[in-house]
């Protein structure tokens, strides 16, 4: 929360960025680490993509298994979120009249998938409203197990919401899924290194999450997580040579000598895997910096200016602190026309902010990571208070 930790990271000195949760920004050791593997692949391409990927390619599994309490084998590395969930509901063997049923916070660019599988398939999307505010775990649970019939097939659930900032407690409903026979697939971009994740002790069928948000490792780095009995329901997106004839068989291995569901998914042709091997440097320097304890201090920090916009604007926060996302904050703002406040914040203030609408709310999302600090949250609310006119004399 000072200079001293922005001095880690690269962001431009004149933008006040508040935006960690769409694109997260890489301290400069992790951003070195990367680099060091572009250049180590360009001085020898076929050795480092020939003969050492795959040994290369375990590690980051390894030492990521290890951060979000799970096995290596249950993991495998791809380049982000979209495309882990992808090759989940792009895999999934569903019928006309099957059901996905989801929440009204989930990220659009996952809608979409959905719509193009049930487009496919025949399936159908039943939308959950999950009753607002959040206060409580028992009402959100009830809503998602009111919502599951005879012929829900897959539970789509994000585990932090983009729009809302939400940390859905999804423990429950996850349970009461497995004991109906319905596969859960959940959203979890935003929580590797924002929350603390057991992914076995979650036990949910599928779960992808980014590496390259809050866990700070370069673009490009993300994981997909499927429980060991699942693991033969996927298809790679991409067919390369991991692919073998008898992938499904019992006990198979693929063709580079990992289970078929790493090797398929894993190989994808020709790419740069550097995002993914700097996966171990960014938890090597959130352990160095003791990053939970920084957290925190954004935590209180993101709650605070929570609090103080809303004692501006009057409008009641989306739900109770124990469910807002730890580092990040939708908090509702008069209506107004967001695209236009959202480009004025940045032409005129330098401030990186998203604004948009959500349903009938206009909300600004305020990310908080170790490099911001309050007299930037001193600034965002003196622009937002000049721009909404929200300042006590400005409304009378
Ligand atoms: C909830 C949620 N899911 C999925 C994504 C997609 O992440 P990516 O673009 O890294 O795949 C995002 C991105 O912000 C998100 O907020």
């Amino acid at each position: 929360m000072s200079d001293n930790l922005a001095r880690h990271f690269l962001l431009r000195e004149d933008v006040t960025f508040l935006n960690h949760g769409s694109f997260g920004a890489c301290p400069r050791p992790v951003f070195a680490a990367y680099q060091a593997f572009q250049l180590e692949l360009e001085n020898e391409p076929v050795e480092f993509l020939g003969r050492r990927l795959t040994d290369l390619m375990r590690t980051p599994r390894e030492v990521l298994a290890a951060e979000l309490g799970t096995s290596a084998d249950n993991l495998v590395g791809l380049t982000n979120a979209t495309t882990g969930l992808n090759i989940v509901a792009q895999s999934l063997d569903l019928k006309p009249g099957d059901q996905i049923l989801t929440t009204d916070h989930e990220y659009s660019a996952l809608e979409k998938t959905w719509a193009y599988v049930c487009r496919k398939t025949g399936a159908e999307i039943v939308v959950v409203k999950v009753p607002m505010p959040l206060t409580s775990e028992a009402a959100f649970t009830d809503a998602i197990i009111a919502g599951m019939t005879e012929r829900t097939r897959v539970l789509f659930l994000s585990h932090i919401t983009s729009p809302t900032a939400l940390v859905f407690p999804i423990e429950r409903a996850i349970a009461e899924a497995r004991q109906r026979g319905i596969w859960s697939v959940i959203d979890g971009a935003h929580t590797p290194g924002h929350i603390p994740l057991d992914l076995d002790a979650l036990g949910a069928d599928f779960y992808s999450g980014n590496c390259h948000k809050w866990l700070m490792s370069p673009k490009g780095s993300a994981f997909l997580h499927a429980r060991p009995e699942v693991q033969h329901l996927l298809n790679p997106l991409v067919v390369s040579h991991g692919w073998t004839e008898q992938s499904k068989e019992p006990g198979a291995r693929g063709a580079f000598g990992n289970s078929p569901f790493i090797d398929e998914i894993e190989m994808q042709g020709t790419r740069d895997p550097s995002a993914w091997l700097a996966v171990p440097a960014a938890i090597a320097f959130r352990a160095e910096n003791d990053w939970w304890a920084i957290a925190d201090h954004c935590r209180a920090l993101a709650q605070d200016t929570a609090l103080r916009l809303g004692e501006l604007t009057g409008l009641a926060p989306l739900s109770s602190p124990q469910f807002c996302a730890p580092q990040m904050v939708a908090m509702p703002i008069p209506e107004c026309d967001p695209a236009e406040i959202h480009k004025t914040l940045f032409d005129r203030y330098k401030i990186e902010i998203p604004v948009f609408r959500w349903q009938e709310t206009c909300i600004a999302r305020i990310s908080v990571q170790g490099y911001n600090s309050r007299p930037q949250m001193d600034r965002l609310i003196a622009a937002l208070t000049e721009l909404l006119a929200l300042a006590p004399s400005a409304r009378g």
